[in-house]
């Protein structure tokens, strides 16, 4: 096939679609975004194309995931500008449905997983989340029908959550955790980062400066809780208002006390004027 993006609403064109590449020497990778593309998504791409013969993007924003107070009405939307980059990038196939195709009259299911999506981090401020993410994840995992999914490991919650899930319900596609692309400074790509006024993006890299820091101390021998006492105090003075910053197990997100118990994923989410931020890093 030339390299023609073909852009698909309904699951019946979907499945068509996809038909002529279910074959042995041939997969299909997924990577699942709700559009805003920026550098970090075209890694996924990248790593995608580098992994199967086919690359599918779904650009669905979805309500489920947003509480009534949070910004699904004013997400940042750029379908066009998005299939431009997704064109230039030889992607494959856009999957592009509707909120009344993903959820039509009467659907009445709703995934509620548990483990890392109970870890106290992410659901603890959006309890909402991580049902809506693994319910829209699954089905776009049997829509697609993918051998690989890619997800940016900056969502590292989100990336743990979304592999126990596809485990338990036996869903034959490998999920991918893609190292988090940053800027320069360091500050973590994300499509809420426009949100951030001039001098709130000024401050915002402090986010990875501080994680890196109580990282490389945890690295040194100290102990934990006061290496993260400490960076609590950092992002007080930085002016950002902390949410959680937590030494976790880098695979069941469970509480650990001692290096130990790792491996370790440090990962903190903090607010700053009226955009939250979240980011992590390994130790
Ligand atoms: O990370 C995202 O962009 C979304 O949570 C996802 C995985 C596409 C599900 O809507």
């Amino acid at each position: 096939m030339a390299n023609r993006l073909k852009i698909i609403r309904t699951v019946s064109s979907l499945r068509r679609a996809l038909e002529p590449f279910r074959r042995p020497n041939e997969r299909v990778a997924l990577v699942p975004t709700m559009g805003a593309l920026h550098r970090g998504h075209m890694a996924l791409v990248r790593e995608a194309q580098r992994r199967s013969e086919r690359v599918v993007v779904s650009i669905f924003v979805n309500p489920t995931q947003f509480a009534p107070n949070e910004d699904f009405a004013s997400y940042p939307r750029s379908f066009a500008t998005d299939l431009k980059a997704l064109r230039d990038a030889k992607v494959d196939f856009v999957w592009a449905p509707s909120v009344e195709t993903m959820y039509p009259d009467g659907f009445g299911t709703r995934l509620a997983p548990e483990g890392a999506a109970k870890a106290g981090l992410e659901d603890e401020f959006r309890p909402h989340f991580f049902g809506g993410v693994a319910t829209v994840v699954a089905k776009l995992f049997t829509q697609v029908l993918p051998d690989f999914a890619l997800f940016g490991q900056k969502d590292y919650q989100q990336l743990r959550v979304v592999t126990q899930m596809a485990k338990d319900l036996d869903l034959p596609v490998k999920v991918i955790g893609v190292p988090t692309v940053r800027e320069p400074d360091g500050l973590a790509l994300s499509s809420r980062n426009v949100y951030l006024s001039a001098t709130e993006r000024a401050v915002a890299p402090m986010l990875y400066r501080v994680l890196n820091d109580c990282a490389a101390r945890i690295k040194n021998g100290e102990k934990i809780d006061r290496v993260l006492n400490v960076g609590r105090i950092e992002f007080d003075l930085a002016g950002f208002g902390l949410d959680y910053l937590e030494a976790r197990h880098a695979v069941t997100l469970a509480p650990i006390s001692t290096s130990k118990d790792g491996p370790i994923r440090l990962l903190a989410a903090v607010r700053l004027g009226k955009t939250r931020l979240i980011d992590n890093v390994p130790v």
